[in-house]
């Protein structure tokens, strides 16, 4: 394992029927490192993370989270694993209407064990911070598309994950309020430790994060890859 590396891709090949999704892709990804993915619409960027999150299995090539292999694991362990160590932020829809904004947060501890009175007031102390003070008890319909992605972010830290996975988090949501939500989910990873790969269209979030990978065909553009220097800390 490469030093610092948390999350890293190697030879990452998957195939949909006669398409080529990821054509051996290698990414190392560092701790507290933010890393953009951009590319054209069908290159295989989502396709990228799902197998570097453990939701999808590659058809070659490996991933290893702190050096242990995720492909080989079995759905049930590799579940629990994303539950523990991932956070996830993806467009939309991924908040559960009925509950709640706190306990939508809360959730992630509950399903990982903890009891529920414990796991809502760990999940309270989120809001205040990511300027969501007050729209604890709203439900997710009663929230803006900006907010209700505040709300996610504040779902995928939680738990304390090594590497939160965001998929066009912004993609629905007005350019002003869409940089802000990424500067906050930026921001929020790097307080927390925890490593970030975003998916993004906005060229604008790579100034937030600490590098930018290329997806072409199923390929990462040579220069971006595998990681440069990186000296830890917070993103700029
Ligand atoms: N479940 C699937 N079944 C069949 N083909 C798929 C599936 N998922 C992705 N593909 C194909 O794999 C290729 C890469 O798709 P992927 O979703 O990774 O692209 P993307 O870069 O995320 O695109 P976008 O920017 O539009 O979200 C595309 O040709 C797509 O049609
Ligand atoms: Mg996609």
């Amino acid at each position: 394992m490469t030093e610092g590396v948390v999350l890293e891709g190697r030879g990452l090949v998957k195939r949909f029927g006669r398409t080529v999704a990821l054509d051996g892709v290698d990414l190392a990804v560092r701790g507290g490192e933010a890393v953009a993915i951009m590319g054209p619409s069908g290159s295989g960027k989502s396709t990228l993370l799902h197998c570097l999150a453990g939701i999808m299995r590659p058809d070659a090539g490996e991933v290893t989270l702190l050096g242990r292999r995720v492909d080989g694991m079995r759905e049930r362990e590799r579940s629990a694993l994303r539950r523990s160590r991932f956070g996830f932020v993806f467009q939309f829809g991924q908040l559960l209407p009925e509950l709640p904004a706190e306990e939508n947060v809360a959730l992630p501890l509950m399903l990982g064990g903890v009891p529920r009175a414990r796991a809502v007031q760990q999940a309270r102390t989120w809001f205040g911070p990511l300027g969501l003070g007050g729209m604890e008890g709203q439900r997710p319909g009663e929230l803006s598309g900006g907010q209700a992605q505040r709300v996610a972010i504040a779902r995928a830290l939680v738990t304390g994950p090594s590497v939160v996975f965001a998929d066009e988090p912004t993609g629905a949501l007005d350019q002003a309020t869409g940089h802000d939500t990424m500067h906050t989910l930026v921001t929020a990873a790097a307080h927390n430790g925890a490593s970030l790969v975003v998916v993004t269209h906005d060229p604008q979030v790579a100034r937030w994060c600490h590098r930018v990978v290329e997806v072409r065909d199923g390929r990462l553009l040579p220069g971006h890859t595998p990681s440069p220097e990186f000296s830890g800390g917070g993103a700029r």
